[in-house]
Formats: structure tokens, sequence, C-alpha cells
């Protein structure tokens, strides 16, 4: 009849002692500055931007393919002032991972991380806490035991309790929620991984940014990679014609595109390398699957 969510790390620390399976109960996005680290990544399970892409990532994601990549590209990666720009990358932890195996080829190499959303902003109100996304939209009341998420209500017809809580709440706080200084009246929190941020730290040529794939980008990058962002449900033809423009415009002549999507930690990566030419993009390798929309990228003209 109705679904209580996790929102306490002893509660998430129970639940995932095991590490074996993951839970279909709402884990409170509140916990994530808090919770160990090992279990950060199970409250991005299903967790959204703005605009209803998962936040999902995995450690390990992609080992050997970042292995494979890297010792396709090893040529490249050697180069002096190198540039790249990891798009899309959630709370980073793929990027910190990538990072590290090519800094044994080249330690000088400017990295950046960059994501859509990386940070929102939380406000209590007595015992009901409020997250709202930073363009101010709503994305998650906790109202123990209740964790609404504004991207994964649960059903109507399912959970009925769930749902009037949920509309009652959102009535009574309905002010709070379309407050539009509601920046002054929050606290602020990123939405990094702790090795990312330590890695920010100790080097200053790896760096964590906001960047929106609908945007220019403000340099030229030798290598861009976006890894399980480029979904063509989350992209319409024409959002996917827009982000093409911009990578394309974003790359350095010589530069080159690494694309790809999986599953769970090391899956089997549906991937390639573009190479940049004058009018769009070469295949310069792929993986036994290729990325989902090759042919949107092979027919675009820049
Ligand atoms: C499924 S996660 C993938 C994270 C990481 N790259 C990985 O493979 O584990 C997709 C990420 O892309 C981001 N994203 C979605 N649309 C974007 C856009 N227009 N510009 C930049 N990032 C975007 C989402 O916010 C989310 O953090």
């Amino acid at each position: 009849m109705f679904k209580k969510g996790i929102y306490t790390i002893e509660k998430l620390e129970k639940k995932y002692h095991s590490f074996k399976s993951r839970s279909n109960k709402r884990i409170s996005i509140t916990l994530y500055e808090t919770a160990p680290d090992n279990l950060k990544e199970f409250i991005l399970d299903d967790f959204c931007d703005p605009r209803n892409t998962f936040k999902r990532t995995y450690s390990k994601r992609f080992d050997k393919f970042d292995k494979k990549i890297i010792s396709i590209l090893s040529e490249r990666l050697s180069k002096r002032n190198l540039h790249i720009h990891d798009c899309g990358v959630s709370d980073g932890r793929t990027s910190v991972e990538f990072f590290e195996k090519i800094k044994q080829i080249n330690p000088n190499i400017d990295f950046i991380a960059s994501d859509y959303s990386p940070e929102l902003f939380i406000q209590k109100h007595k015992n009901i806490t409020l997250t709202l996304m930073p363009d101010g939209n709503l994305a998650e009341i906790l109202f123990p035991p209740f964790v609404f998420k504004t991207c994964k209500l649960e059903k109507l017809y399912r959970y009925p309790i769930n749902w009037i809580v949920f509309s009652l709440v959102k009535k009574i706080l309905e002010k709070k929620i379309k407050d539009p200084n509601y920046k002054n009246s929050s606290e602020k929190i990123r939405i990094f991984c702790p090795d990312a941020l330590k890695m920010e730290k100790t080097y200053n040529n790896f760096r964590l940014s906001k960047y929106n794939l609908f945007d220019s980008m403000n340099h030229s990058y030798n290598i861009i990679r976006t890894m399980n962002v480029l979904n063509p449900t989350y992209f319409s033809d024409k959002e996917m014609k827009i982000v093409l423009k911009n990578i394309h415009k974003g790359l350095s002549d010589d530069g080159c595109w690494i694309i790809g999507s999986n599953k769970g930690p090391d899956s089997e990566v549906s991937g390639a390398i573009y190479t940049k030419t004058q009018k769009g993009f070469s295949l310069f390798h792929k993986e036994s699957s290729l990325p989902a929309i090759h042919n949107t990228i092979s027919l675009f003209n820049a």
C-alpha cells in the first residue's frame, strides 16, 4: 500500500551490506555527501538531472574499455599540450579512473570532467527536506519515511498513499518550491564523488565543471569523451544535431571523439572513436557494436 524510502546512513548501509543486488527502494539524495564513498553510486541509481536523464554511474565501469582506447590512442595521448574534455560525467568517478590511466602516459594533460547539472539545493522545513535542481525545479521531497523523487514517482495504482502524501506535501510547500530566491535559503551541494574532488585539489590539470552539451565549448580539445550520455531516447534528432555541432566545433583539427554506452561495471561497450574531418566525423575505431547514434554521426554535415 505504501512504500518507504531510505533516508538514513544506517538504513543505507544495512540495505547494501552485501553489495550484491541493487534495491528498488528510493534512496534520498540528501545522503549523498555523508554516505560512505563506496555507497554513493547507489544513491545516484535512480536520480535524474533537470532533463530527466539518469545520473547513474558505476565505479570501474570502463576498466577494459579505457585500457583498450588508451592503447589505440597512445601516440596522440603522449603529445604535448593535450586537452581532454570528458562530458556528462555524473559524479565524475569514471573520469577519475580514465585520468589516472592516461596520467601514466602523459602526466601533463589538461583534463576537464563536466556535467550538465552537478549542483543541488537543499532546504529543511521542520521534518520535510526539499531538494531543488539548479533550475529551481523540485528533485526530491524527503518526509520520513517517504522519499519522493520527481523523476521516478511511484505509480498511483500501486502506492496510492505515497501519491496522496506527495501531493499534500507539495501543496503545503508550494510557495517554498516556487520561490525564485530559493538559492539564498538553501544549502548547495556538489554531486561530485570524493575521489574527483580530491583529484581536483591535488592536480591543477584536473578540473571539474558544469557544462551543457547544447552550448558551444569555449576551448578546443584534442579529445572529447561522451560515455552513456548521448542516448537517442534522451535527445531529439534536432537536439542531437546541436550536440554534434558543438562536439565538432569543440574538437581541434586533429581531434578525436570517444563515444560509448554500456550497462554495469566493465560490461561490453557499444562504442567508437571518431576523428574530426572538415565536414563531420570519420570512424577511426569501432567496438564490436557501434554507438546507437552511429548513423546520425555518419550523416552529420558541419
Ligand atoms: C548516465 S550518466 C553517465 C555518467 C558517466 N559518463 C558514466 O558513463 O558512468 C549521464 C550524465 O549525462 C548528463 N547529461 C545529460 N544531458 C546532458 C547535457 N545536455 N550536457 C551535459 N551532460 C548531460 C546527466 O546529467 C548525467 O549526469
